[in-house]
């Protein structure tokens, strides 16, 4: 089957899946001859308009793995912005060295739900948001190669679907059979350091005196969250994603919630070890 299009739509706090879904769209769309279509819902005003696709269409979907699922706050964006109508998809989600348990099942049926047709899946490990002894700089240029393989495979794959009447093939492929347990179950709980629950809910960031109002950490909220009268104040929910911490360019914004801190420190002593990327085709 020939591609017509090809997207790369993420939601990317700290641009970890980004970087994992526009590399495989760039190597597709370079072997295809087609430019990549990039659609970033990571702010609030790119999640106010519906996305229609068509049969045809390759979109490569990504999400980070949140509690061992797809970020809660993000899956009603999911579900209501992304029209398949027939188009090809791949869910990649990007994990930080714990697990992706459950998130890369949940947005394949969340894909497949809504009009498109899987055809591969995939997840990436990338550096914790919370730890630098995490998967340090991960995706790393061993990890950019398999995922460059993996493009390549893809690409294969859907050159050897034949033509025809159903959304453009003969058949229609069957999901790709990703890992993950159906129907999903709840969240993955997190843990302090004495192996007690860790609810870190209502923690928010903190901004120190080097911060020199320049209004970086408002504009990057994927929540819109951060007053825009005054940095310092979070008047919204946080997801604790971190966009704010990592875009300071005085590193004036940090969490010191001591629940959230003790689950850092569980994650640091029990997944040190680098996890490795999984893919499914
Ligand atoms: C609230 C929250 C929960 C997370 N939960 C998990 C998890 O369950 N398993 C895991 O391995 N990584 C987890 N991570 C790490 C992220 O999945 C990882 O750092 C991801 O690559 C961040 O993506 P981004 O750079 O696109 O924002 C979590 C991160 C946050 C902020």
């Amino acid at each position: 089957m020939k591609l017509k299009g090809i997207a790369a739509v993420f939601f990317s706090p700290t641009g970890n899946t980004r970087k994992a879904v526009v590399e495989i769209a760039d190597v597709i769309a370079h072997r295809e001859g087609i430019a990549v279509r990039e659609i970033d819902f990571t702010l609030p005003r790119a999640r106010e308009e519906v996305r229609k696709f068509e049969a045809g269409e390759l979109v490569i979907f990504g999400t980070p793995v949140y509690a061992g699922r797809i970020p809660n706050k993000i899956l009603p964006a999911v579900q209501t912005l992304f029209e398949g109508n027939g188009a090809l998809a791949v869910p990649v989600v990007t994990f930080g060295n714990r697990s992706f348990d459950n998130a890369l099942i949940e947005l394949r049926i969340e894909l497949e739900q809504h009009g498109f047709h899987t055809v591969a899946g995939a997840a990436f490990v990338a550096e914790h948001v919370f730890s630098n002894k995490l998967a340090a700089g991960r995706p790393d240029e061993k990890d950019l190669e398999l995922i460059r393989r993996f493009a390549g495979d893809v690409a294969e794959k859907i050159k050897g679907l034949e033509e025809g009447p159903l959304d453009g093939m003969a058949e229609i492929p069957a999901p790709a059979a990703v890992k993950g347990i159906e129907p999903v179950p709840a969240y993955y709980r997190p843990l302090q350091e004495d192996g007690s629950p860790a609810n870190f809910l209502k923690a928010k960031p903190k901004t120190s005196d080097s911060c020199n109002d320049c209004g970086i950490c408002a504009r990057v909220c994927p929540m819109g969250s951060i007053s825009p009268e005054d940095y310092r104040t979070v008047t919204g929910i946080c997801i604790k994603c971190q966009a704010c911490v990592k875009s300071c360019p005085v590193h004036a914004k940090f969490f010191d919630d001591p629940v959230m801190l003790s689950h850092t420190r569980m994650l640091e002593q029990h997944y040190e070890r680098p996890a490795e990327n999984k893919v499914f085709l």
